[in-house]
C-alpha cells in the first residue's frame, strides 16, 4: 500500500528504537494479535512502528517507552479542555453511582435533559431540539435521515439526495461513508448509501490564477457551482447539503468571504437542508462553541457534533435541529423512528455538562478567540521556509501545506509527496510533537492543540514544524 492509499486516521510511526523498545513485549504481542486498530496498518505492530500511548496530562502524553509527546491533535481534534482533569472524572464517577445507565427511549434522565437544555441555550438561532448520538459518523447518519424523514413529512418524499463536498471526510457507517467524498475509503465496501451527491469545495490556495487577487469572486463561483448541481440533479430530489465550516479533510479549508451567505441563498431558492458538520469545529475548536456563525453560515437547519463536547472523556455526539426542522414530530403525530441504545448516555452527557463547565470556568471559547490570531502568527513564520505554501485555518485548527514553488504553487510529484508524507509523522514524533500529514489531498499537516495551549505551546509546534520542514527542504 503506498503512502497515498494508507489510511491516516492513525500516523504510522517509527517507535522510539533508543533503549528498551516495546517490540516482543507482552503488551505489544498482545496489541499484533488481537487488537484491530481503526484506519490501522496491522503489520505496524510487528514492525514496530505504532506506540502505545501509556497516560496523558494536559497537553502531554507518554508512551510505553517513556517519551513524552506533545498532543498537537488534541488527540484527533477532541481533547479540548487537555487531559487528566480530575473533575471530569469525577463527574463520571458520580454519575456512575448515581444512574449509570438508561435510555432515552421513551424516558429521560436528568443528565441528558440539563445537557440538552444546555446546548439548546448555546446553539445559534433556534436550534434548540437536541438528538444525542455516541459519535460523529452516529450524528451525521442521523442527520441524512431526519432530512429525508423531514421533507417526507412536508410532502415531498422525493427530496432525498444529500451532497456533501469534494475531499470531505463525514464518518465511516454507510450513510455518513456515501458523504465521505474520498475514493479510498468507500471503495472497498461498495455500493455505500444511494442518494449522495459531490460538490466542488472551496480550495483558495489551488484555485485557477485568475482567482488568486480575488477571494471572494473565487467564493461565488464555488458556491454557484453547487447551484448547478441542484439544478442538474432536479431540486425536488435534493433534501440537505453538508458542509463543514472549516473544512478538515485536505488540510483545513476556510470559506471564502461571502461563500457560505451565497450557499445559504442558494440552500433557501431551492428547499435545501443545510447541515453544518461540526464534528471537529464545534466547542471552540475554530472560535465559537459552535463554528457556522463565525465562519459565516449564519442559519445552518441541523447542526452535527461529538468529538470535544466531552473533550473525549466519554463518547457522546448531539444532532441540534431547528424549530422548522423538528415541527412536525413535535405534537406526537410523527416519531422519528431512530436511535442508539447508549444515545445520551448518562456518564456521557454527566461528563460532557462538566466539561462545558470547565469550558465557562476558564473561558475556553474566548482564549480561542483571543489567542487565536496569535497561534497564526506563530505558525506563519514557517513561510520562511520555501516549501511551506499555506497557512490556514481558524482558531487552534490549522494546516500548513507544502509545496514545491511558493511563487507558482507547484505541486509535488505523486513520487516525492508519498515520500514527504511517509517522513513527516515519524520525523515530528520523534521530535516530539504528535499532529497530522494529512493523506488525503495534497501534502498538508494538520495542528489542533488542546484549547488550553498558549505561546508556548504554540512555540513548541513551531520549532518541531520547522525542524522538520528543513530536513523535508533538504532531501527534496
Ligand atoms: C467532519 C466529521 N464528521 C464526522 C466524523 C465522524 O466522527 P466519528 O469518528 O466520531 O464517527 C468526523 C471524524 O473525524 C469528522 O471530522
Amino acid at each position: 500500500m503506498t503512502a497515498a492509499t494508507r489510511p491516516s486516521a492513525v500516523p504510522v510511526l517509527h517507535h522510539p528504537s533508543a533503549g528498551e523498545t516495546p517490540l516482543g513485549t507482552p503488551r505489544n504481542i498482545a496489541a499484533s494479535r488481537h487488537l484491530w486498530g481503526h484506519f490501522t496498518d496491522q503489520s505496524g505492530w510487528a514492525e514496530d512502528r505504532l506506540p502505545t500511548v501509556v497516560r496523558a496530562k494536559g497537553t502531554y502524553f507518554w508512551d510505553s517507552a517513556g517519551r513524552r509527546i506533545f498532543d498537537g491533535l488534541s488527540g484527533l481534534f477532541t481533547v479540548q479542555v487537555g487531559h487528566g482533569r480530575e473533575e471530569l472524572a469525577q463527574a463520571a464517577a458520580r454519575q456512575a453511582r448515581t444512574l449509570s445507565f438508561f435510555p432515552v427511549w421513551g424516558y429521560a434522565h436528568e443528565p441528558a435533559i440539563d445537557l440538552a437544555e444546555r446546548l439548546a441555550q448555546e446553539a445559534p438561532g433556534d436550534l434548540d431540539h437536541v438528538f444525542f448520538t455516541n459519535s460523529g459518523s452516529e450524528a451525521v447518519e442521523t442527520a441524512i435521515k431526519l432530512s429525508r424523514n423531514y421533507w417526507a413529512l412536508r410532502g415531498r418524499p422525493g427530496k432525498t439526495k444529500v451532497l456533501s463536498r469534494a475531499g470531505a471526510y463525514h464518518g465511516t457507517t454507510l450513510g455518513a461513508l456515501a458523504l465521505t467524498r474520498i475514493a479510498s475509503y468507500r471503495e472497498p465496501f461498495a455500493p455505500v448509501a444511494p442518494g449522495a451527491v459531490e460538490v466542488p469545495t472551496p480550495n483558495w490556495y489551488r484555485s485557477d490564477p485568475e482567482y488568486w487577487d480575488d477571494e471572494e469572486a473565487y467564493g461565488r463561483h464555488v458556491a454557484d457551482a453547487v447551484e448547478e448541481v441542484i439544478l442538474r440533479e432536479g431540486p425536488d430530489t435534493v433534501a440537505a447539503l453538508f458542509v463543514e465550516p472549516v473544512q478538515n479533510s485536505g488540510g483545513c479549508f476556510v470559506a471564502p468571504p461571502g461563500y457560505f451567505r451565497r450557499l445559504r441563498e442558494i440552500a433557501d431558492a431551492h428547499d435545501v437542508l443545510i447541515v453544518s458538520d461540526e464534528v471537529i469545529c464545534a466547542y471552540g475548536r475554530t472560535g465559537g462553541l459552535f463554528a457556522a456563525p463565525d465562519q459565516g453560515l449564519a442559519h445552518p437547519d441541523i447542526i452535527t457534533s461529538a468529538k470535544g463536547l466531552s473533550s473525549g472523556y466519554a463518547p457522546i455526539g448531539a444532532v441540534l435541529v431547528s424549530d422548522e426542522v423538528y415541527e412536525p414530530f413535535a405534537t406526537g403525530e410523527h416519531v422519528f423512528r431512530h436511535g442508539y441504545t447508549f444515545g445520551g448516555h448518562p456518564v456521557s452527557a454527566a461528563v460532557a455538562l462538566a466539561n462545558l463547565d470547565v469550558f465557562e470556568r476558564e473561558g475556553l471559547v474566548e482564549r480561542v478567540r483571543t489567542l487565536g490570531p496569535a497561534f497564526r502568527r506563530t505558525l506563519d513564520r514557517l513561510r520562511d521556509i520555501p516549501i511551506v505554501g499555506d497557512v490556514r485555518g481558524s482558531g487552534y485548527f490549522y494546516g500548513i501545506e507544502l509545496t514545491r514553488d511558493q511563487a507558482t504553487r507547484e505541486r509535488f510529484t505523486e513520487e516525492e509527496a508519498d515520500r514527504i508524507r511517509a517522513f513527516l509523522n515519524p520525523a515530528l514524533y520523534e521530535d516530539g510533537l504528535y499532529v497530522r500529514a494529512d493523506d488525503r489531498g495534497d501534502v498538508v499537516v494538520q495542528v489542533a492543540p488542546p484549547l488550553v495551549s498558549g505561546q508556548a505551546e504554540f512555540d513548541i509546534v513551531e520549532q518541531a514544524l520547522r525542524d522538520v520542514f528543513t530536513r523535508v527542504q533538504e532531501r527534496i
